[in-house]
């Protein structure tokens, strides 16, 4: 029997129209962009709305500490890149950097990809100039080209098609990787052939090694393998553009609650999260678990009002919290925070984005982040958990599966010379492979240390 959902669900998910919504495309051609969004609500969910349910479980544990969140991708993904090397890549990066923390420190990890449908991006101007020609700025591919011409630079409604195909076959290889034997914790190993010199993977080729040794101990325990077949891997983005996420909006036949069937989990970016603004209003009205980036000008007052309005009932596992305070002032900010939301008793997940407030230029001019820096974030996140007594939950890092120099440091010094030899992203600096690995390790300290 399917359940249906009241004319008031159904007259709420159109509320957000009404609402200014900052960030989104100016789109040349309105009747252009409401023929793509009703052939988009024509055409299947992405995700199953009892996936979400899991997710939002999951989340929960890690609010008490039962679990930790490793949610990581591209800053933007593009569609030239969503091919199978490169999702293979971050998949594998994901899962090491998971294996990593799970022996390291003895705790589920929760697996959330920032991919299968990270393609639009909030930025900070409209317009770019360059030599004295200014267009439109680049969006994502869902909005328009990176390519520096007018026409490629034109919003498009029609890559919203492409942006949902691109999501499409991204998650079906996720679910074929995760479930169809790739993610095998038996594969440890494997996952690290082919690169051998350097000390991260020196490091994780050790941690393999022990995993395989408890895994042989346990064989001849008798111990069922069948659990470490497959692994549960989730798709996430920030729900940026309101008109795509309303047509993937879905009401669930189960219970006739709606559910944003564009991914798991979506969060709401630093620039788009005020509490009476339209993102906070379309995705109040899904069951999905959520995030918000809360970045150092957040107040106590802004905190509580996202809670009123996204999780006005305190069910766990719903909202999550995301900082992005910089390393610079996470220590002074982050505890007055933690201590407001803490005090109303709705429960919170807590993850730290230790990038997006470490963005810097470099000395030859690229954007660029200092791993050093990013690790000083997470360390002082950890710290003012434990000060407080409260739980650190998890981690929201930018990074690829592919060597990559956009971010200053690791134990292969990447150095502003360097920055230049293989600087691939269109927005943000990513962690490369190595980088991430090197990571994994130093908070799998940080987390059996907490
Ligand atoms: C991002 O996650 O790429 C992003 C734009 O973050 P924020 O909203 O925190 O600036
Ligand atoms: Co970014």
């Amino acid at each position: 029997m399917s359940i249906e959902a009241t004319d008031e669900v159904l007259a709420g998910l159109e509320h957000w129209r009404g609402i200014p919504a900052a960030h989104q495309p100016t789109w040349p051609d309105i009747e252009a962009l409401e023929a793509v969004t009703s052939e988009l609500r024509e055409w299947p969910p992405l995700v199953f709305a009892g996936e979400a349910d899991s997710l939002r479980a999951k989340m929960a544990a890690a609010a008490r500490g039962e679990a930790f969140v490793l949610q990581g991708g591209d800053c933007a993904e593009t569609f030239a890149e969503s091919t199978a090397d490169r999702i293979r890549n971050k998949i594998r990066t994901i899962l090491q950097m998971a294996a990593v923390l799970t022996y390291g420190a003895s705790v589920p990890v929760v697996k959330l990809g920032r991919m299968a449908g990270q393609y639009a991006k909030p930025r900070s101007s409209d317009l770019e100039t360059r030599d004295g020609v200014t267009l439109p700025v680049y969006r994502g591919d869902a909005v328009n080209g990176h390519a520096f011409t007018a026409a490629s630079r034109t919003p498009d409604p029609e890559r919203l098609l492409r942006a949902y195909h691109h999501s499409a076959t991204t998650i079906n290889l996720i679910r074929a990787f995760t479930q169809g034997g790739y993610a095998d914790l038996r594969l440890v190993h494997d996952w690290n052939r082919g690169f051998m010199s350097n000390p991260a993977y020196a490091r994780y080729e050790v941690l393999a090694g022990e995993i395989d040794r408890a895994m042989r101990f346990m064989d001849a325990a008798g111990v069922d393998f069948d659990a470490l077949k497959t692994v549960d891997f989730y798709s996430s983005h920030e729900a940026l553009l309101l008109d795509y996420e309303a047509a993937l909006t879905r009401i669930d036949s189960r219970t006739g609650d709606p559910y944003n069937t564009s991914a798991h989990f979506l969060w709401i970016g630093e620039r788009t999260r005020q509490a009476d603004g339209a993102h906070v209003d379309l995705l109040s009205r899904v069951r999905n678990p959520i995030g918000v980036k809360l970045g150092p000008t957040t107040s106590g007052d802004d905190a509580l009002a996202l809670m009123d309005k996204l999780n006005p009932e305190g069910e766990p596992g719903r909202l999550t919290f995301i900082t992005r305070m910089g390393a610079r002032k996470i220590r002074d900010v982050l505890p007055g925070l933690v201590e407001r939301v803490t005090a109303d008793g709705r429960p919170v997940t807590w993850v730290c984005d230790p990038m997006h407030g470490n963005t810097i230029t470099s000395p030859s001019g690229y954007k660029t982040r200092e791993l050093a820096t990013i690790l000083d974030e997470v360390r002082g996140f950890f710290e003012v958990h434990q000060a407080l007594g409260t739980v650190p939950g998890g981690l929201h890092v930018e990074l690829t599966g592919d060597d990559v120099t956009e971010v200053l440091g690791g134990s292969e010094e990447v150095d502003d010379a360097a920055l230049a030899s293989r600087y691939e992203t269109l927005v943000d600096p990513r962690l490369n492979h190595q980088q991430s690995l090197e990571m994994a390790f130093d908070v799998a300290e940080m987390l059996r240390g907490n």
